[in-house]
């Protein structure tokens, strides 16, 4: 704890130097302790200068999920109010779901690295060190299950206003709730309810968010190359982990607000960026039938609507079939 908040003392003040007695001070802490802090931080990889008489300066920090390079970028009512970080975990989806019973509402945990990271549809998720983020929130709303089935469409838009607001880039929604950037598949969303079989009742959501940071496009395995980008290749430099996580982390928090309470314009935020529409695609059913057809609009539901080419009109909602680009994945 001591470290976070010498590490927050020296943000607070990113030009100018911050005195050891002032932390101490500030801290109720002995000098000692204050430059115990510093040597630790340094050995985790932060830079600080000391110099005698004025005091320490934060040069740099690595770019490491951990609370100290989060925490003082979130500001939320609710959704991150609790925060744990891991540098590796099974998957985070699964560590909420064995914890839950002990963990309040808004939890969110993030890791560096995932050693059994799932997708939708039992796939595997890809969640090498150092690179993505891998962040799954526990939510406990009040509703019948069937009111909670929207929920990814709205955590699909809060990814894409934090990625906006942390890096300046402008992802678009691939329906149903895929995250793309440039064409290319950038963070997948798996959301996992827990209904009590009794009552019917909805106990808990786990919405799992995987997103893509730093990758080189060499570094995706061969199969996924073709679909698969990251931040950091549509930015064309590195991205901040901490800071993007922090922007996930406030946006999931405005949204989950607006949800609770019937859901504000997030439908319209959802199909200005969804990408599908206007579009012609491939239907891929369960059957492992493939069908063309156009899609032509999101409806209220945030189902899609297309068009057959013998004029047949129908509205898809998800789950049911997955979508593809005519000539590729978009
Ligand atoms: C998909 O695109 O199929 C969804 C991928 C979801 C991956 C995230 S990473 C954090 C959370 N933990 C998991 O094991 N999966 C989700």
């Amino acid at each position: 704890m001591t470290r976070e908040t010498i590490l927050a003392l020296l943000r607070q003040n990113p030009e100018g130097y911050t005195s050891g007695e002032a932390m101490s001070r500030e801290l109720g802490i002995s000098r000692a302790a204050v430059s115990k802090a510093v040597s630790g931080l340094r050995q985790e990889g932060y830079e600080i200068e000391a110099v005698t008489n004025r005091g320490y300066r934060l040069i740099s920090g690595p770019d490491r999920l951990s609370r100290g390079e989060i925490l003082p970028w979130v500001h939320v009512e609710h959704v991150g109010r609790i925060l744990e970080c891991f540098p590796v975990i099974d998957s985070t989806n699964n560590y909420l779901k064995r914890e839950a019973q002990h963990l309040s509402d808004g939890t969110v945990v993030v890791a560096n690295e995932q050693t059994g990271g799932r997708g939708r549809l039992g796939r595997t998720f890809q969640s090498p060190p150092d690179t993505g983020i891998y962040l799954s929130a526990l939510l406990r709303p009040d509703l019948p299950p069937v009111k909670a089935l929207n929920l990814t469409a709205f955590v699909a838009v809060a990814i894409c206003e934090g990625i906006e607001t942390a890096t300046g880039l402008s992802p678009q929604i691939k329906w149903t709730n895929d995250i793309v950037l440039n064409r290319k598949k950038v963070c997948g969303i798996l959301t996992e309810m827990s209904i009590e079989g009794e009552s019917g009742a909805l106990q808990h959501i786990i919405t799992g968010i995987g997103i893509n940071v730093n990758q080189k496009e060499g570094d995706f395995p061969e199969d996924i190359r073709e679909i698969a980008g990251s931040l950091a290749m549509a930015a064309g430099k590195p991205v901040s982990r901490g800071r993007l996580t922090a922007e996930i982390i406030n946006a999931l928090d405005e949204m989950y607000a607006a949800w609770l309470s019937g859901g504000g314009d997030y439908l319209e935020r959802y199909r200005e960026r969804c990408l599908t529409v206007g579009q012609p695609v491939k239907l891929l059913r369960a059957n492992g039938s493939v069908e063309p057809a156009q899609a032509l609009a999101i409806d209220d539901n945030f189902g899609l609507v297309v068009r057959h080419p013998d004029g047949r009109m129908e509205t898809i909602t998800s789950g049911e079939v997955s979508v593809r680009g005519l000539w590729g994945y978009v």
